[in-house]
């Protein structure tokens, strides 16, 4: 029998990632191989994004590169999946004639029989959306090699409708995984060696909202908390709207929920929070901000803003930047607004020159690099926990971790430390890492 390979590529956000774990262990299970690279695979998978314009003309140019191999290696199977396939279906085998399966985000179960269709020239489209069922076969799973830290997502889609994403259109409508499964899923990858989860949602706020008897986030947060070997819990993302007090609690409770809240902000301006359809007033953001500050001191807080939504004028932007100002974010992700095809807000008029946004991107990023700069000098000299995870890109001989806080912390240390948390007193405030020294005997 032939021998299968498979050699998974993705793009985007962690869910993407996340995914792509999942469809390796399937396809491994179904008989195929792991390969290292485009090269030596009989089979390639593109995980696609399409949440800005930026990450979709990513994956074409990617497209590009694996059409010049497939010039070379003409029996190649090309499949691509994720966001952008979900959006574009049929149309991107038109465009790209050389890509065999084009799957949608909800066809990760069907992988193994859509894989082993014979080519013979033939293509396929399959980007149905079923949200009748979870996406994964439910069988716990251990991660490969040596991973310290592993994602773990707990629901799907999103109900949200913000008029600039794309998200609810390509991930469908939202859907939460079952605690039992979700708890299995940990326990087996932390019997497997893992020590940080990530558990992953568009909106993890609202989890089960849908199954209010299964529990609440906070609820599967408690739960997760008690499971042995793990020693650090993190999630992403939390919408503002629903960002509640049991689970700001959750912070002060549980110990191995780590101090750091993800907080899409997206702007200051109440006018286009609205036209955003987000739900909440800027004052409203700022109460959750104090009421986080307030429970838990040493929380870090980052955010995601759009600069350049339409309609959005000088006066708009201000507000933007003097809440940045005033609220001290650790970090900042800047995106300019981009049209999404089929979103509300790609209709409406009065849409921002490139030139308008790009300058209130820069002026807002030089803001927040002095600001995160300023938060990372006032950790120097101070003492942190540390949780090795691989070697640092920093220098020769230097490992790399993360605070509880979720900041990147380079040291000049033996890889054997790699798996432990440490104590580390910090040397160097870089604007988006920290330098520092072990405290304590490591190796
Ligand atoms: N579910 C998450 C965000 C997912 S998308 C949440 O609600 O926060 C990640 C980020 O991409 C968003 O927070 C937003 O800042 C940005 N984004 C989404 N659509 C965009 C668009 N059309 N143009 C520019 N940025 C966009
Ligand atoms: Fe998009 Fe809004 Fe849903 Fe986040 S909450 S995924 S920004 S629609
Ligand atoms: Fe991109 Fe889809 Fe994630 S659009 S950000 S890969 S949910």
């Amino acid at each position: 029998m032939k021998e299968f390979s498979l050699y998974i590529k993705s793009f985007g956000c962690q869910m993407n990632d996340y995914d792509a774990v999942r469809i390796m262990k399937l396809m491994e299970d179904h008989g195929f191989k792991k390969a290292t690279a485009y090269e030596n695979a009989s089979h390639i998978l593109l995980l696609t994004c399409s949440v800005r314009q930026k990450a979709e003309d990513k994956a074409f140019s990617e497209l590009g590169r694996i059409n010049l191999i497939k010039k070379h290696h003409p029996e190649l199977f090309l499949g691509v999946g994720g966001c952008l396939a979900q959006h574009y279906g049929k149309a991107l085998i038109q465009q790209f004639p050389f890509i065999d399966l084009v799957f949608g985000t909800h066809q990760i179960r069907d992988l193994p029989k859509l894989l082993k269709i014979p080519k013979n020239g033939s293509k396929t489209v399959s980007i149905a959306m079923d949200n009748r069922r979870t996406l994964y076969p439910e069988t716990p799973y251990a991660p490969d090699g040596e991973n310290i830290c592993a994602y773990v997502t707990i629901m799907q889609g999103c109900n949200n409708y913000c008029t600039y994403c794309i998200v609810p259109y390509v991930r469908g409508p939202e859907k939460s995984r079952h605690p039992d499964h979700i708890l299995a899923e940990i326990k087996s990858l932390a019997r497997a060696g893992i020590k940080e989860i990530t558990l992953l949602g568009q909106n993890v706020n609202s989890y089960n909202n849908d199954k209010k008897n299964d529990g609440s986030f906070p609820d599967l947060l408690k739960k997760i908390n008690a499971i042995n070997g793990i020693e650090r819990i993190r999630f992403i993302t939390s919408h503002p709207k629903d960002l509640s007090e049991k689970l700001i609690l959750s912070f002060k409770e549980l110990e191995k929920l780590c101090e750091h809240i993800h907080l899409p902000l997206q702007s200051g301006s109440d006018r286009i929070l609205k036209k955003m359809n987000r739900g909440y007033t800027r004052n409203e953001y700022l109460e959750k901000i104090s009421s986080l500050r307030q429970t838990v001191p040493n929380i870090s807080i980052t955010s995601d803003i759009i600069v350049g939504f339409p309609g959005e004028q000088e006066d708009d932007f201000n507000l933007t930047l003097e809440l940045v100002e005033k609220t001290t974010f650790d970090d900042l992700f800047i995106f300019h607004y981009t049209d999404r095809t089929g979103t509300r807000a790609s209709v409406l008029d009065d849409k921002i020159p490139y030139e308008t946004k790009i300058a209130r991107l820069t002026r807002l990023n030089r803001r927040q690099q002095e600001i995160s700069k300023t938060v990372n000098t006032g950790l120097v000299d101070k003492k942190v926990s540390v949780l090795f995870e691989n070697k640092s890109k920093y220098g020769k001989g230097f490992i790399a971790g993360r605070t509880r806080s979720n900041k990147v912390v380079n040291c000049q240390a033996d890889t054997r430390n790699i798996g432990s948390i440490r104590e580390v007193k910090i040397t160097k405030a870089n604007i988006h890492s920290l330098n520092g020294t072990l405290l304590e005997e490591g190796f």
